[in-house]
């Protein structure tokens, strides 16, 4: 199993680009199979989630190219709509394939997810939208078998806003007879982003982005081209990464469009930050202030950010609270922030993190995606050398990330 070994001391300077969005890229992918025509996407990032996502299509029976960041997706060989729970439980995303699948082929069987790392996550409220739309859909064997002649449009008001569930049931509407209406909808980014792409092959979609989204089904759906949005995850990360050093970066090919929340969160830290149309410039203080945040759907502060700003907070001058009110168990980052000497209080959902003066290096292990980045983000400033086991997860999400943070000046190097 790959580890990263960092080297603490550096002040990360210079400039990288930003890859595609992984959140967006993967409904993107599973669009594909809403059209017997070819999808042609750029802007894909290679990571491990897109390879299993690639991998899972192909055993449904679409033919996938790559060249690069550009991807050919032709679903008109679809024969085999059926996700294995070998698939599922590497990449919880894949249940993405569901409404897809379900619309085009009037059946699907997909595995439950099941738990992981940072909770329980179900998929309640994807069943409970498709049913709505005539979907007959049973679980047996940890399995969804879904079937429906054809899906017929329904107002639907998730219990809790959902991003994936938003984005399946969307696909699912776009081949519906008579429109669908999906309240409490997710807004992020990449539901718009997905909504694009939808629309550039034919779906009648209006109000992606806002909390109504109207979708009038169509009989089929064409080929298209789509360019995935940057990753503000990604984006948020190296922000967090050149802020704990003092650094001063420019990172190219994004957008602060989406990142207003975690951009707020960084100059109240003391950070300057200057922005573009596709480019984000920051340049730290010798030491941040400690930040308090709360995580909440778009466009509050995301989930998938609190670890890095944990870590940040770690070294910060003063005391900070962060709560945490999407996952239940998304703190798995604490106990290995701790063992660098982060000082560091769980009470329930909030994490108090009192800023030390310095984090000493140990061996550390990532235990999720997000978590694993904010190890990376503390390990560029605990004194010495820290090791980071199980950096599979990393794999998952970041492209390249050893050669980026090394571009910006990083001691960093994977040992295999
Ligand atoms: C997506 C993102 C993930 C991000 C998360 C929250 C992708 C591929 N992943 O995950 O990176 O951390 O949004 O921004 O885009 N829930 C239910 N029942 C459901 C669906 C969700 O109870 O049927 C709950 C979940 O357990 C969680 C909350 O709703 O507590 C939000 O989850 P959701 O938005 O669905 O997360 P994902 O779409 O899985």
């Amino acid at each position: 199993m790959d580890k990263l070994l960092l080297k603490s001391g550096a002040r990360l300077k210079g400039e990288i680009d930003i890859s595609g969005a992984k959140n967006a890229a993967l409904p993107i992918l599973c669009a594909a199979l809403l059209s017997p025509e070819p999808l042609h996407l750029t802007n894909v990032p290679r990571l491990r989630d897109i390879a299993t996502m690639q991998r899972l299509l192909g055993e449904m029976g679409v033919a996938v190219t790559t060249e690069g960041a550009a991807m050919a997706l032709d679903a008109s060989d679809l024969n085999n709509p059926v996700a294995s729970y070998e698939m599922v439980k590497t990449m919880r995303a894949a249940i993405l394939v569901l409404g897809p699948l379900l619309a085009r082929c009037g059946e699907a069987r997909v595995s439950l997810p099941g738990g992981c790392a940072i909770g329980a996550r179900p998929v309640d409220q994807h069943i409970k939208g498709l049913q709505a739309m005539g979907a007959d859909i049973t679980v047996e064997q940890g399995y969804i078998h879904a079937k429906a002649s054809r899906l017929k449009g329904a107002r639907i008001c998730t219990d809790m806003v959902t991003v994936t569930g938003t984005e399946n049931l969307m696909m699912a509407a776009c081949l519906a007879d008579g429109e669908t209406i999906i309240e409490n909808a997710a807004r992020e980014p990449e539901v718009v982003d997905l909504a694009n792409c939808l629309v550039s092959m034919g779906a009648r979609i209006s109000g992606a982005g806002a909390d109504v989204i109207r979708i009038q089904g169509v009989p089929r759906l064409h080929g298209a081209r789509h360019a995935v949005m940057p990753d503000r995850i990604e984006t948020g990360t190296y922000l967090c990464a050149a802020a704990i050093t003092g650094g001063d970066v420019r990172l190219g090919k994004t957008s602060a469009a989406y990142l207003d929340a975690v951009i707020d969160k960084l100059m109240d830290a003391g950070c300057d930050i200057t922005t573009e149309r596709d480019a984000i410039r920051l340049q730290a203080p010798p030491r941040l202030k400690a930040v308090s945040l709360r995580t909440a759907p778009y466009p509050a502060f995301p989930t998938d950010m609190q670890a890095q700003f944990m870590a940040i907070n770690c070294v910060a001058e003063g005391v900070a609270t962060l709560r945490e009110t999407i996952f239940e168990n998304r703190f798995m980052h604490v106990n290995e922030l701790m063992r660098l000497g982060a000082n560091i209080q769980i009470e329930g959902s909030n994490a108090i993190v009192r800023g030390v003066e310095r984090l000493e290096g140990a061996t550390v292990m990532a235990t999720d995606l997000r978590a694993s980045a904010s190890l990376i983000i503390a390990g560029l400033v605990a004194q010495g050398e820290t090791l980071i086991d199980r950096i599979y997860h990393l794999d998952r999400g970041y492209e390249r990330i050893e050669e980026k943070l090394a571009q910006l000046g990083a001691e960093v190097r994977r040992i295999r």
